[in-house]
Formats: structure tokens, C-alpha cells, sequence
């Protein structure tokens, strides 16, 4: 892979695995961005060989959805992270017009990456192909070129290969769009990971009886978990309800039993996976010690996007923070992993009136909040979120105008945990039986203040930074 010469010294660096340092008030101290250029989804999530990697869709050359590459980022612990090489650059004519989502595996000691080659043509159309990669000695990764070609009954929207190994055999689901433009979920098997065999479709329209699920199925990902199976994924097109699918984009997930020997997966309803302004396109992995770990972008194209300061400072998006995942109760449960909790500082309480509260650092700061009454907490008068007996609500003034827009969690709320960083909330509700997550550009020094006349408990910390080594 050659970088152009006549790209940017910054980009150059960067490009190579070598940190870059921004100033940009906005950008955050502890969780994952890009230092240049747009990041969207999570790829190639993948504990392998003693480090977790973590690569990303990037388009380092402008905060547009251009030219999209892999980034790369590694870790030993999921919290402090380095740069690594670009992984993978649109530079074939199968991916020439952008090396879009995937996964990686292990393959017999070979870290293998498995994304889609986006291509369009000059008549608006597009086709799409699953292509692999191996990692070569110098940490860079060679590409192997396609291993799946445009199924047919589908438009060019098939995409976003999350591959694992079952039973000796490699599994891989697909989104996709079948010609009727109604979203699915794509199954294939492999024993080598060159041929793949179609086992049908697992999800989507018409799959378990399910109408009206939207023209287009992004991202899937099918796991095991706690003694059930759930496919996350991100279904575009999902009719807005009052409370729900308020994003233009939603991820969702759904449980149930998924069966290898028939390739069936009987599953219950559809669930918003995270009800915030900003959660898309999320990935998961299994952590060295077999906890299921999340990762999802905190961005959605919502036309507001281009708006973002960030763009002034050559960046925009961030991720979300790592969360273990569970499944209780028929529910799916998010928390934010332990391995944080090396960010805290020393613990601070504080009990009394709300309003009364001493304002806290909203730009690095984790906080429960206890209540038996109405509260609201104002983040640097940019964000709200309002506490009551229905659930919450969370208000955002609009980029675009003086419009404020809302997001909602409906239920009783029993715990509220919030992580803070520069530009982004994160609120885990009820154990992470709900899950806020949410972007917001505040003046500097931000400060969070508790509002009304309730009695609340505090407990919190500063977290202290963890950017990129
Ligand atoms: C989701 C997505 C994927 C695609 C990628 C392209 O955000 O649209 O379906 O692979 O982004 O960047």
C-alpha cells in the first residue's frame, strides 16, 4: 500500500501508526476518534494474539463519506490504545470505491480481516463483493481480493461480512437489500474461508413473519449469549414511532434460538439497542476471558452532521466506550467493562438538594445519581436530561436552528449511571437495561449542574485521560 506523497505531513504520520496531538476542546480524553478526517462503524473487532484490535471505516482525507479506508487502533486492555499502520486503503478495482464494514478472525494464527469492496458505476448503480485480507510480517495486511461475489435477488447493498468459526466451519452474516428493496440477513458457511455456500436468509422482511422492517439491513451480528443467541442490527427505513426509531438510522437487536444444523433463527421482536441522539453500525467481540464486548459508533448521518464544530478542526465522530454485554431477564444488557474504572480518580459523594449540588467537570467525569424524585441535569446548557416517574427524557438544541429535539427511555428508572468526555454522554440505565448515548458541543469550561428541588446521591469521579499513546 503506498500513500500518496502529495497527501498532508499529519496524514502521512498518522497513516503510519504515528500519534498526532489535537487541540480541539471537543475532542475526547478517553474514548476512540480520529485524529483527521470522518471515522464511522467499528470493524475487525478481534482479541488476537495477546492485544484486542480495533479498526475503523475512515476516510482520512475530509469529514465527508469519501474514500473509505481501515484505520486501525490496538490495545492490551481496551483502554489505553495506540495507532497502528492503516489496514486497508480503496485501492483495487473491486473496492475502488471504498473498502466498507467487516470483521477480522483468526485463522489458524493469521489475523484475517473480512470487509466489503464497495464499486459504483456511471449510472447510479453499484455492486459489492466480500473480499479478504492476511496481515503480513510487518503488521500491514495484503489483500487476497474477493471470495464472494453479488448474490442473485439482491441489489448492489450487500455488505458488512461478520464471519466466526462454529464447530470447525466459518459462518458469515450479510446485510442486505433483495430486489424488492426490503432489508435482510444474509447466512453463508465455509470451510476455508475462500468458498461459501449461501444457507438463506435469517432475518429481515418476510423472515419470521416480520413486515415493514425497513428497505435496507446494515451491520448484523450473530452471537451467543448467556445460553440465547441475538443478532444486532441496524435496519434502515424503520418506521419513526413517537418514543422509538426517533434516529434515521437505528440499531436494533432481537433474541432467540438459532439453529446450525437447519440454519434457522427463530426470534422475538425487534428492540432499539441504544435510544440516544448518536449509536449506529456497533460490532462486537469475545474478550480474552469470553465476556461479549460492544463497540458502536457514535455518529448517525442525520443531515445535522456537516454542522458539527469538529469539522472546523479536520475531524468528526467518535466511538462509544467498550460495554460488556448480558442477557437477563429477556432483556439485553449493557455496562460500561470494568477495565474503566483504571480512569477514576479518587470517589466523591454528595447528598441534599439538587439544585444545591456543586457543579461538576462534564469534559472527564462518571457519575450515579439516586432519586426518589423528578431531577434534571444540565450539561453546560447544551444537553438536558430530564428525570421523571415516566422515564427520560433527553434534549439536544438542533445545530441547524433554535429547534430543541428529544430522545426518550420509557420505564421505571431504578440506577442511572452517566460517563462523561469532552463532547459525549453516555447514560446507562437500570443496569444497562437502557442505554443514552448522545453527542453535544459545549463552551469551555463545561460544567454540569443538577436542577429542581429533589433530594439526590451522588457518587462520582474525574476520569483521568486516556488518549491515544
Ligand atoms: C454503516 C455503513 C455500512 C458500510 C459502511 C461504509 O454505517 O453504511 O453498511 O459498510 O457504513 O462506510
Amino acid at each position: 500500500m503506498t500513500i500518496p506523497s502529495r497527501w498532508p505531513a499529519v496524514l502521512q504520520a498518522v497513516m503510519k501508526g504515528q500519534p498526532q496531538t489535537l487541540t480541539d476542546d471537543h475532542y475526547p480524553q478517553w474514548h476512540l476518534a480520529p485524529v483527521i478526517g470522518l471515522m464511522n462503524d467499528p470493524n475487525g473487532f478481534i482479541w488476537f494474539a495477546g492485544r484486542y484490535h480495533l479498526f475503523y471505516q475512515w476516510n482520512p482525507l475530509g469529514c465527508d463519506h469519501r474514500y473509505k479506508c481501515w484505520g486501525h487502533w490496538s490495545s492490551a486492555d481496551l483502554v489505553q490504545w495506540q495507532h497502528e499502520p492503516m489496514a486497508l486503503m480503496p485501492d483495487e478495482e473491486y473496492d475502488r470505491n471504498g473498502c466498507y464494514s467487516g470483521s477480522a478472525v483468526d485463522n489458524q494464527g493469521v489475523l484475517t480481516l473480512c470487509y466489503t469492496g464497495n464499486v459504483k458505476f456511471d449510472d447510479g448503480s453499484r455492486t459489492a463483493w466480500q473480499c479478504l485480507a492476511v496481515q503480513n510480517e510487518a503488521g500491514g495486511f495484503d489483500k487476497l481480493g474477493p471470495v464472494l461475489p453479488l448474490p442473485e435477488g439482491y441489489t448492489g447493498h450487500v455488505r458488512d461480512p461478520k464471519v466466526w468459526q462454529h464447530d470447525g466451519q466459518w459462518y458469515m452474516v450479510l446485510g442486505a437489500q433483495d430486489l424488492q428493496k426490503r432489508g435482510k440477513v444474509l447466512l453463508y458457511q465455509s470451510a476455508d474461508l475462500h468458498s461459501w455456500q449461501p444457507l438463506g436468509e435469517i432475518a429481515g422482511h418476510g423472515v419470521n413473519d416480520l413486515a415493514d422492517a425497513g428497505y435496507m439491513w446494515e451491520c448484523p451480528d450473530l452471537f451467543e449469549l448467556d445460553g440465547t443467541h441475538v443478532l444486532i442490527c441496524c435496519p434502515q427505513g424503520l418506521a419513526r414511532e413517537p418514543h422509538r426509531y426517533r434516529n434515521t438510522y437505528p440499531s436494533t437487536w432481537m433474541s432467540g434460538d438459532f439453529h446450525y444444523d437447519d440454519a434457522k433463527f427463530e426470534h422475538g421482536a425487534l428492540h432499539e439497542l441504544d435510544a440516544g441522539f448518536e449509536f449506529y453500525a456497533p460490532q462486537t467481540t469475545l474478550a480474552a476471558d469470553g465476556r461479549r464486548i460492544l463497540i458502536g459508533w457514535m455518529g448517525v448521518p442525520d443531515g445535522e452532521e456537516v454542522l458539527q464544530p469538529t469539522c472546523e478542526h479536520g475531524w468528526i465522530h467518535q466511538m462509544t466506550c467498550p460495554r460488556e454485554l448480558h442477557f437477563r431477564d429477556g432483556k439485553l444488557l449493557q455496562t460500561p467493562i470494568r477495565e474503566l474504572q483504571q480512569l477514576r480518580e479518587e470517589e466523591q459523594n454528595w447528598h441534599g438538594n439538587a439544585a444545591s449540588a456543586p457543579a461538576l467537570d462534564a469534559g472527564r467525569l462518571e457519575f450515579e445519581l439516586k432519586t426518589d424524585a423528578a431531577v434534571k441535569v444540565n450539561f453546560a446548557d447544551t444537553l438536558w436530561l430530564s428525570l421523571d416517574e415516566k422515564g427520560i427524557r433527553l434534549e439536544r438544541k438542533s445545530l441547524r436552528n433554535d429547534e430543541i429535539l428529544t430522545r426518550y427511555w420509557n420505564g421505571k428508572v431504578t440506577s442511572l449511571r452517566v460517563l462523561c468526555d469532552r463532547s459525549s454522554v453516555e447514560i446507562f440505565i437500570n443496569e444497562g437495561e437502557g442505554v443514552m448515548s448522545s453527542r453535544y458541543f459545549p463552551g469551555h469550561p463545561a460544567q454540569i449542574r443538577f436542577e429542581g428541588a429533589s433530594v439526590i446521591t451522588l457518587r462520582y469521579w474525574l476520569l483521568r485521560a486516556s488518549m491515544i499513546e
